[in-house]
């Protein structure tokens, strides 16, 4: 396919989607853009549709009477379900042309399964931490093991929890009764297996692969993001307070060795298992030592990651997206822009324990010298946007350097405001040794 004007359909919600329904809505290619079921800041860059994108007759319906050429999946959920199966299968049964950024099934399970991905990198000689797959049969196995590791203890649920299914452990004890209670159902199926890890030290990163299936691919600028609430990574986890791009620590070196040993060996893996993979691959690693080592494998972007990357994209991401979706991505390649990005998180009070949600947000949300892009927004009746979830809104800036453009991200939320408001003011700060 390679019509002049796409019409394009993106899942998602979050900030991730609305950082690429601005990057996307940019291209002169560009036709009828949709954003399913989007959020308050998705609406300026194209039309909202208010679906579920794990309601795939409603996907498919908004395919057909949209008469959309590309579904972007920005999400999880639908692709481990198998959105991309179900989309084949109609879009074939009717003879229509469709295209889709987003693995099937096999593929996803690369995110959906802990255990499979493990396998998978056992398999392929990718370098990843020490691992065990426990299930109510060899929980005697899993003690064995857990013996056989220093503190602290990693176990994950192997399959999709919400972010929450991956527990750090200090005692041996402890970690013994949480691998009991999470084969008990602490997070239902989802922890029917659990995979025991190795705990590794250094310090992660985020680094997006795109590709089309034949074994090309772009690597998109990597980031790092910051998941405890508190300054200095104290506190609890969150989906992520603010991202940085790119990590100074991740130089050409470091970046060829990402290539060699993880990127290659993963792309020759999926094809080794037939796997036909057409979307992004998140690689989540860490540095341990100068040596990158896999965390964890996602099928999407990662989001804040999304919204500090997608500013330092230069060139046009529809034909990429276009052409990583129909096998063609030879020979194509992105521009990135020279300056260093920053984002930084505003959310609402409580998160990511409860929050009230309903909250006016008001002040300037286009300010000059920054980029916002909404999350957990929603329109009230008046048009105006409210909070509708713990993530709120995001300030991505450019800068010379990390200080520079955290700053100005700082000062453009400062010009925000909702009841409850709190963003962390040290992101980067890290990383300022290696700059
Ligand atoms: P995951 O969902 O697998 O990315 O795990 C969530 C977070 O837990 C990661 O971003 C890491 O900060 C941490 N983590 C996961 N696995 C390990 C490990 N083997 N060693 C150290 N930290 C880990
Ligand atoms: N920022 C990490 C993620 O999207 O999973």
């Amino acid at each position: 396919m390679s019509k002049e004007k796409l019409n394009v359909l993106l899942l998602g919600s979050g900030g991730r989607e609305a950082a690429i329904a601005w990057k996307l809505s940019q291209s002169p290619r560009m036709g009828k853009f949709f954003i399913a079921p989007g959020n308050a800041g998705t609406s300026a860059f194209g039309t909202n549709l208010p679906i579920k994108p794990t309601d795939f007759e409603a996907v498919y319906d908004a395919v057909v009477s949209n008469d959309i050429d590309l579904v972007v999946a920005g999400n999880e959920d639908p692709l481990v379900e198998g959105l991309r199966e179900f989309l084949e299968s109609r879009a074939m049964a009717e003879g229509r042309e469709l295209l889709m950024v987003g693995p099937g099934k096999a593929g996803a399970a690369l995110e959906g399964s802990k255990d499979f991905a493990k396998h998978f990198m056992a398999k392929y000689g990718i370098p990843t931490a020490k691992y065990l797959t426990v299930t109510p049969d060899n929980i005697a196995e899993g003690d064995a093991f857990l013996e056989s590791l220093e503190a602290p203890y990693v176990l994950k649920a192997d399959g999709l929890a919400a972010g929450k299914g991956v527990l750090i452990i200090d005692s041996i004890d402890e970690a013994r009764q949480s691998l009991r209670r999470m084969l008990a159902g602490q997070f239902g199926k989802a922890s029917a297996k659990v995979v025991i890890e190795q705990f590794l030290s250094g310090i992660e990163c985020s680094v997006f692969v795109l590709t089309d299936g034949t074994g090309e691919y772009i690597v998109l600028p990597p980031a790092k993001d910051y998941k405890r609430i508190g300054e200095g990574d104290t506190g609890l986890n969150t989906g992520g307070m603010g991202a940085v791009c790119p990590p100074p620590f991740v130089d050409d070196e470091f970046m060829a060795k990402i290539d060699s040993r993880i990127i290659k060996p993963t792309l020759a893996g999926l094809a080794a298992e037939g796997i036909d993979y057409r979307g992004f691959i998140f690689l989540g690693l860490i540095n341990c030592g100068g040596e990158p080592l896999v965390i964890e494998y996602n099928v999407r972007m990662g989001d804040p990651e999304t919204e500090a990357v997608m500013p330092r994209i230069a060139s046009d991401l529809l034909p990429v997206l276009e052409a990583a979706a129909d096998a063609r991505l030879k020979g194509m390649a992105i521009e990135t822009d020279p300056r260093t990005s920053v984002t930084v998180m505003a959310v609402s009070g409580g998160y990511p324990g409860d929050y009230e949600k309903g909250k006016a947000i008001s002040g300037n949300l286009a300010p000059a010298e920054s980029i916002i892009f909404h999350a957990g927004t929603a329109a009230a009746a008046d048009g105006k946007p409210v909070t509708a979830g713990g993530r709120v809104l995001t300030a991505t800036s450019y800068g010379r350097n990390i200080s520079e453009a955290a700053a100005l991200s700082y000062k453009a939320l400062e010009g925000v405001h909702f009841d409850g408001m709190y963003f962390r003011r040290d992101i980067g700060r890290d990383l300022l040794p290696y700059e």
